[in-house]
């Protein structure tokens, strides 16, 4: 059943899903031996990566039998650019916990346009041989995308590359500090991908996505708010704050 939670900040509901996940990890790891997750970037996460991480060091979860697929990633952007996904996963979560390297799966950035669909491809198969995603947890942009998956996504895409629209594109540059060399595109696991996992959490704080989450929420499933699609996943939680759940 879907489930909406509502905090007085993003620093509770942060808290909370952390506590969540853990549990949820933890629980997974004891009954087959490995727990699959798909994780986002973003502003949204970071308090929650703070708190994994601190609850890593307090001994209250471990990572190393933890399979990570990253939910999206620019493309083309070389690998040591700061603002390549895989180095924000690595700055706030990767590096100050026990991860195996073997377990992380990328999507890779570099990779060449003409091996791209193939890539693509297989990249749905490794997830399908892990025996698909235990966890997703997911942001939400302004336009209601989720992953990189923009307005116009179809409900069966699968992982592929994406343009990324005007609207996702001026709210990325306010993050890209020092640079003009925002990619254009992008690499994302698709909304079919993302509605195969098993359960899913989805964070949304602050004003501005008020009314993206009462589009989401309350209004019609349609391609031109592709997070609506959730609507269609027996278990979903929205993880909200005061202020971006004031319109529901
Ligand atoms: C970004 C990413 C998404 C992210 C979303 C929200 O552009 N493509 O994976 O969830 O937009 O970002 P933020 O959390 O910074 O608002």
């Amino acid at each position: 059943m879907n489930k909406i939670n509502i905090y007085n900040n993003s620093y509770d509901g942060s808290k909370d899903l952390a506590k969540i996940l853990i549990k949820e990890i933890n629980s997974i790891i004891l009954k087959k031996g490995y727990c699959t997750i798909g994780l986002p970037t973003g502003n949204s996460p970071v308090k929650l990566y703070e708190e994994l991480v601190n609850s890593y060091k307090n001994n209250l979860i471990q990572f190393k039998n933890v399979i990570l697929f990253n939910l999206d990633e620019f493309y083309p952007i070389r690998k040591d650019n700061k603002y390549c996904y895989r180095n924000y996963l690595y700055d706030h979560l990767l590096d100050h916990v026990d991860f195996n390297e073997k377990n992380l799966y990328f999507l890779d950035s570099e990779i060449k346009e003409e091996k791209l669909a193939n890539y693509c491809d297989l990249f749905e198969k490794k997830i399908i041989e892990v025996g698909g995603l235990d966890i997703q947890v997911l942001g939400i942009g302004i336009n209601g995308h989720i992953g990189f998956n923009e307005p116009g996504s179809k409900i069966e895409s699968k992982t592929r590359k994406v343009k990324i629209s005007n609207e996702s594109y001026k709210t990325i540059s306010k993050d890209f500090k020092e640079t003009n060399n925002i990619p254009r595109e992008a690499l994302t696991l698709g909304i079919e991908t993302i509605l195969s996992s098993y359960k899913i959490y989805l964070m949304a704080w602050g004003n501005n996505k008020s009314s993206i989450i009462k589009k989401a929420i309350k209004g019609e499933i349609t391609s031109s708010y592709p997070a609506s699609y959730l609507k269609k996943h027996n278990d979903v939680t929205y993880f909200l704050d005061e202020m971006s759940s004031s319109k529901l």
